[in-house]
């Protein structure tokens, strides 16, 4: 029998992302991105061809340059900053992140203590943080003590964050500090990629997941998959090891929010192709 390649329901670019992507693609001219568009090495690497550079720190750049914000946002103070040298910004921090800045940001000033859910080093959690007096990061039920006793608490979560994780998280928070006030903020496409990992991998004998290794959401979905059938995690179609679809009839395949649609058809053609 033919080996069977099955599509998540949902995959691939966010609502974020494809802003961000159909932006850049109507650039003229060189240009910038603050840190990597997204999450995609191969992404970024098509995009340096054509002159526009991840940078990190806008000090290198005359004033005048044109300085795209990725889906991720920046700290306020950053671009305050970057204006002032004469930076020439196109913001294209995603919707849903902005929410969570402004819901963040309104918390602390109505005295709550504010508590982000998520990872500390990730650039949306570091632009929110970054808006926020004294804010803390808290990635998981391990580090729940530390909120324990604060009186008005304040919660946000990261957008790309492990539903299942997250709604844990909420209902101890509820029982151990009853009075917090819990914005749940993970985004509609990080629900719906992450739901429809879970079927997938539930009738399938593996699963293939692409994108970044450096990809939060595209991580996520990998651990999700692997709770229930084999899964392995590849950035594109050159990773794929023959040995993984020995005996596997049912090929489960799925993409993280930052993966675009030529690396996904790639993956799936090599697939395809394999011996039964
Ligand atoms: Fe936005 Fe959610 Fe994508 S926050 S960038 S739609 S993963």
């Amino acid at each position: 029998m033919a080996k069977k390649i099955l599509f998540a329901q949902k995959y691939g670019f966010c609502f974020g992302v494809k802003r961000a992507v159909e932006a850049l693609e109507k650039n003229k001219g060189k240009a910038y991105t603050l840190g990597p568009i997204i999450h995609n090495p191969l992404l970024v690497k098509a995009y340096k061809n054509r002159g526009i550079f991840p940078i990190n720190d806008l000090d290198k750049i005359p004033p005048g340059t044109k300085v795209y914000i990725r889906a991720h946002g920046v700290a306020n103070k950053i671009i305050k900053k970057g204006v002032k040298a004469g930076i020439d910004f196109v913001d294209l921090t995603c919707p849903f992140v902005k929410k969570s800045q402004i819901l963040a940001h309104s918390l602390e000033n109505k005295g709550y203590k504010v508590v982000i859910i998520g990872k500390k080093n990730h650039p949306e959690i570091m632009a929110i943080a970054g808006n926020l007096k004294s804010p803390m990061v808290i990635s998981g039920l391990k580090e729940i003590k530390k909120i324990k006793n604060i009186k008005r608490l304040g919660i946000v979560c990261q957008t790309t964050s492990n539903i299942e994780k997250t709604a844990e998280i909420v209902t101890t928070i509820k029982k151990i500090n009853p009075s917090a006030v819990i914005f749940n903020t993970v985004c509609q496409a990080t629900k719906e990629r992450q739901a429809a990992a879970v079927t997938l991998a539930k009738k399938t004998d593996l699963v293939i997941v692409v994108g970044g290794k450096n990809s939060s959401n595209t991580k996520k979905l990998k651990e999700i998959c692997s709770n229930y059938t084999p899964t392995y995690q590849i950035e594109d179609e050159k990773s794929l090891k023959e040995k993984w679809f020995t005996n596997k009839k049912i090929i489960g395949l799925t993409a993280g929010a930052s993966t675009p649609d030529w690396i996904i058809r790639k993956v799936f053609d090599i697939i395809k192709k394999l011996p039964n």
